[in-house]
């Protein structure tokens, strides 16, 4: 009995698989590293002393599959793999409709194939577009995605939808990520961006190891309470520890869960929270608001709560530390 898990050599697949791996499952991976190294899991393995079984292949190619589906006892799928650069997915939608989409079609035809029918799927708060209001709950309206990327999620859980309802032996659970960031407390896996970070946490921890000069805040005329965005963010590992729930109470049918800790910090108080992890000064200047960006948003995470038993456990100083000691003692991530 084996769990097999797409992208699970990238950042989030990366500590869940570690998550799995100490609760004593065995794991499978399939990633093409096209976002990724094999070094995340060489690290996993060293943590946890166990191995997850690693095949370097593409979620597209349903031979590949077919082959991990006959080689395992595979019993549940966790589903991260694809593209998530919001700004690149503008100048390459097709790419991001071909991994995210299409990827998740052939990964759910070669699992009704194979006769395996639970699958969680890494979804994320964008599918909200902007908030009508806050906290998000997930029976807020979704829709009004601003870049493919977004939308590629949003189609992704209309299918699991149309899916699920057509094959009622099938168990789906989509979860909706709000800002995920830190590290494994050991600081030997982490976050691993190529090139320029563009997400905040990254871009931070650049800029405190003298990698980058400062930090464009994107704006500070919001309506929030200094004027910079607000956003709910999740430290990895409470984040990896929901994966687990969600296989422990998955029902059949289409779910869909917020995973947030329900509290929102603006860009200038995360500065803040990690200068005072780190002892490192952030420089930063105040720069226009970056087109697609809302205001504020952040979780109603009770839902997951009351079904899986699942809350964030991780405050902002967690995250921050952990953040920092990833990046310092990863200066160049897992390249050397
Ligand atoms: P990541 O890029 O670190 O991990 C994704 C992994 O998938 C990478 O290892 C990559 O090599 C692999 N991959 C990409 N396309 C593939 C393909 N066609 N076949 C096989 N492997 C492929 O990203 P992450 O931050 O760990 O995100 C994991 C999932 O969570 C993604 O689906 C992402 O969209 C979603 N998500 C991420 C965030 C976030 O802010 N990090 C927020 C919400 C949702
Ligand atoms: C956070 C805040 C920025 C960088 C994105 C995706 C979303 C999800 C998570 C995958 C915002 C500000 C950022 C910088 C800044 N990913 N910022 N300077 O935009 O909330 O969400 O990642 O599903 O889909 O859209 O995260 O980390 O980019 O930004 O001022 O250099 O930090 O404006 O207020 P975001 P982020």
């Amino acid at each position: 009995m084996a769990i097999l898990v797409t992208g699970g050599a990238g950042y989030i697949g990366s500590h869940t698989v570690l998550a799995l791996l100490e609760r004593g499952e065995e794991v499978v991976v399939l990633d093409n590293l096209s976002n990724s190294s094999e070094e995340s899991l060489h690290r996993v393995e060293q943590l946890t002393g166990k191995t997850a079984v690693f095949y370097q292949g593409d979620i597209l190619d349903e031979q590949c599959l077919k082959r991990i589906f006959d080689a395992h006892q595979i019993t549940s799928v966790i589903h991260f793999a694809g593209l998530k650069a919001v700004g690149e997915s503008t100048r390459k939608p097709l790419e991001y409709y071909q991994n995210n989409v299409a990827g998740t079609l052939v990964l759910l035809q070669a699992m009704r194939d194979a006769g395996v029918h639970q699958f969680i799927f890494s979804s994320s708060a964008t599918v909200y577009g902007t908030p009508e209001h806050t906290p998000l709950v997930e029976t807020s309206r979704v829709g009004g995605t601003t870049n493919p990327y977004g939308t590629s999620k949003l189609m992704v859980e209309q299918i699991l939808q149309d899916f699920a309802a057509a094959e009622p032996q099938f168990a789906i659970t989509a979860l909706r990520y709000f800002n995920p960031v830190g590290a494994h407390e050991s600081g030997m896996i982490g976050e691993d961006p190529n090139g320029i970070p563009n997400n905040l946490l990254p871009y931070i921890a650049q800029v405190a190891i003298g990698k980058l000069e400062k930090l464009s805040v994107f704006g500070d005329d919001y309506p929030t309470a200094d004027g910079t965005g607000v956003r709910d963010y999740i430290h990895v590992m409470d984040l990896a520890e929901g994966h687990l729930k969600a296989i422990d109470h998955i029902t059949e049918g289409f779910t869909v869960y917020n995973l947030g800790t329900g509290k929102g910090y603006s860009v200038l108080e995360m500065v803040a929270a990690f200068e005072d992890a780190s002892g490192r000064k952030v420089s930063y200047q105040i720069v226009p608001r970056r087109p697609g960006d809302i205001a504020e948003c952040w979780s109603d995470p009770a839902l997951a709560a009351e079904k899986l038993d699942w809350r964030a456990k991780r405050n902002l100083n967690e995250m921050m530390h952990d953040a920092w000691n990833w990046q310092k003692n990863n200066p160049q991530g897992y390249k050397k």
